[in-house]
């Protein structure tokens, strides 16, 4: 059990990458407070019948105020936050010049300042108890771009600079963050695929599949454990090998 006694604040929990992260979580210890638009309460049930305990809740991290709630809320019920992992996002494509303010806005809202008000509520009980793990999920696109994604793309790029930021900030106080730079996963973001652009898609991964969910809960894992105490300011790729 690698993270027993540890409480973890995990967005985006209701599918997909999330939900994997909150599942490897509980199955090694931890208690788990997951967010999403809509409350993850099926997933709650999956965690306490593992015999940990879970808090779910309908939050949407792009609404300040709704993060801090949640935040006091989890403090309320667990006393405290040991992993925060900025997992949330969404992506609204369009080239350049149709994209729409909103879709821009949406994007950077969601993935990138509902990190930020998660990373701020949550350090602030991590800087009292002068520990803590922050794990931001990025995306491959973050550092190579996509046509198509210029929202999306600067969002998560974004997120490598606040995990590098965060890191230098909170170092001194005995919390590591780090990001994940997850390339293709197989999910709901990437479902509607269709089959020529997965063929041309496989063509640039060197391993030759798309990745699973569990393969970025398995990193996460690792972040959040005993083993990595020593790692900050890092950007693990998950993808294959997509970018070397
Ligand atoms: N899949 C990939 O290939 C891939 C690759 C690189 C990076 N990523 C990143 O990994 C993360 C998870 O992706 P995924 O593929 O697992 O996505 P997903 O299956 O679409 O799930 C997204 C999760 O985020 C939640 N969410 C969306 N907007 C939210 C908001 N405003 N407030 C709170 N929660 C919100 C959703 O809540 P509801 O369930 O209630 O709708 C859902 O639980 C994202 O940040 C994504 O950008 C994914």
């Amino acid at each position: 059990m690698q993270l027993s006694n540890n409480v973890a604040f995990i967005t985006g929990a209701r599918r997909g990458i999330g939900r994997a992260i909150a599942l490897k979580y509980a199955q090694q210890g931890a208690d788990c407070v997951l967010l999403a638009r809509s409350a993850p309460t099926e997933l709650a049930a999956e965690i306490e019948a593992l015999g940990r305990k879970a808090l779910a809740l309908a939050v949407d991290v792009s609404d300040a105020d709704a993060v801090d709630a949640s935040v006091k809320q989890a403090i309320a019920q667990f006393g405290r936050i040991d992993v925060l992992v900025n997992n949330a996002g969404i992506a609204q494509d369009g080239l350049l010049l149709r994209m729409k303010l909103e879709q821009w806005q949406n994007v950077i809202d969601v993935n990138l300042s509902g990190a930020f008000y998660c990373t701020k509520a949550v350090s602030r009980h991590m800087l009292k108890a002068e520990r803590g793990r922050i794990i931001n999920i990025s995306s491959v696109i973050g550092q190579m771009g996509n046509a198509g994604q210029a929202n999306y793309a600067a969002s998560k790029a974004g997120m490598i600079g606040l995990t590098k930021s965060v890191a230098k900030e909170l170092g001194s106080r005995g919390i590591t963050c780090n990001a994940i730079a997850p390339g293709f996963i197989t999910t709901d973001m990437t479902s509607d695929m269709s089959e020529e652009a997965r063929k041309q898609l496989l063509k640039n991964i060197p391993l030759g599949a798309l990745g699973e969910p569990e393969d970025v809960a398995e990193v996460a894992l690792f972040l959040a454990s005993p083993g990595a105490r020593y790692i900050t300011g890092q950007v693990l790729n998950v993808d294959g090998g997509m970018i070397m």
